[in-house]
């Protein structure tokens, strides 16, 4: 097998919070492949968009590796480094107006990431101008600045900056969220497209399950920190075996044949009046968790691979694959 081009180790992120550190990100172990696309999910506040600002280098970590393109990164990175990891990874963010300079026109707001390559003058205008048409916006947007466009006409704008240097990897934190529904599906697309066009690694971080499932060829599930489970697109999202990615995607998604298991699994009334139970060291699903059982406030789930190739952190997966397995007998 290939190396990762992204690869994570028990990464990390602790933020200061009155007197206690709150883990945003708390141990995460993930691989992102070259060319690959990589959905992220998980509810408001599990770590999704920290997880990517440490990747993109814009939040430092408390502990953990980081290795891209088989380099390890230093914790903190000069600003030489950082000029130079960020040629290779590069983000889309959901407030395309926040990350454009408001007093740059839009052709050297496209320019800009170039000229740190040394593409400077004619060269840089018409890459610019290359890209302007590519994302299918008129030459004279180009003489205009950010307040004069549309927020889709932005993120165009947005998009052409994150892969005009060519990176290995784009993050996507919620680039549509902030869209009308009218030009969503047309953002989306055009990501697709480059993708494809330039084999570029994507991670996309999004709460509209349906664009994961439509983009992603492998997705990851986030809970307080955590990754709770990780494979094949087609398997999470038509197989899911932890309990939280069942309850996310049944919240998410019509018909979802997982939300079966656990009500088969528990009868709803014995569960109705329980106290949450103590996390400490177990599992962080547990309070909220319909299959939790004594064991599961003692000691943590790690991700275990199963038949469906999908990773899972949870202590009754053998529970869910028998009561999976009589459902669709
Ligand atoms: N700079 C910061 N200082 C303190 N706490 C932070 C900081 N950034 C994030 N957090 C906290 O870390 C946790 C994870 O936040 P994060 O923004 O990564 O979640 P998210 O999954 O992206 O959520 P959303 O879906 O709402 O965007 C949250 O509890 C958030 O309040
Ligand atoms: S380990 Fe226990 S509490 Fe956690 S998700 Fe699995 S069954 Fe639920
Ligand atoms: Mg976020």
């Amino acid at each position: 097998m290939t190396a990762p081009f992204v690869d994570l180790h028990e990464l990390r992120c602790h933020f200061k919070s009155g007197d206690n550190l709150l883990a945003a990100v708390d141990g995460v172990n993930l691989q992102i492949a070259a060319g690959e696309v990589l959905g992220l999910v998980g509810e408001s506040g599990s770590g999704k968009s920290t997880l990517g600002r440490i990747i993109a280098g814009l939040q430092s970590r408390s502990a953990g590796n980081i290795v891209i393109d088989g380099k390890t990164m230093p914790h903190k990175y000069s600003r030489r480094q950082f000029r130079a990891m960020s040629t290779q990874i590069q983000m889309v963010f959901q407030d395309s107006y926040a990350s454009l300079n408001p007093r740059m026109t839009i052709l050297a707001s496209l320019q800009e990431p170039l000229w740190s390559l040394g593409v400077k003058g004619q060269a840089a205008r018409d890459k610019a101008a290359y890209w302007l048409d590519r994302v299918g916006l008129p030459q004279s947007a180009g003489e205009r600045y950010p307040h004069e466009l549309s927020g889709g006409q932005r993120q165009r704008i947005g998009i052409a900056r994150a892969f005009i240097a060519e990176p290995k990897l784009v993050i996507c934190d919620e680039p549509v969220s902030a869209l009308d529904v009218s030009v969503q599906a047309q953002i989306i697309n055009l990501l697709q497209e480059l993708q494809r066009e330039h084999n570029t690694a994507m991670l996309f971080i999004a709460h509209d399950l349906a664009v994961v499932r439509f983009l992603a060829s492998r997705t990851a599930v986030m809970y307080l920190g955590e990754i709770v489970e990780i494979g094949p697109t087609a398997a999470v999202f038509e197989s899911p075996r932890h309990p939280y990615t069942v309850r996310l995607l049944a919240a998410h998604l019509d018909g979802n044949p997982g939300e079966r298991v656990l009500r088969t699994a528990t009868p709803v009334k014995a569960i109705a009046n329980r106290a949450p139970l103590a996390t400490d060291g177990g599992c962080r699903f547990a309070p909220r968790c319909q299959m939790a059982e004594a064991a599961c406030s003692n000691s943590p789930p790690w991700l275990h691979a199963s038949r469906v190739k999908t990773e899972a952190a949870c202590h009754r997966l053998v529970d869910i694959e028998i009561i999976n397995s009589k459902l669709k007998a």
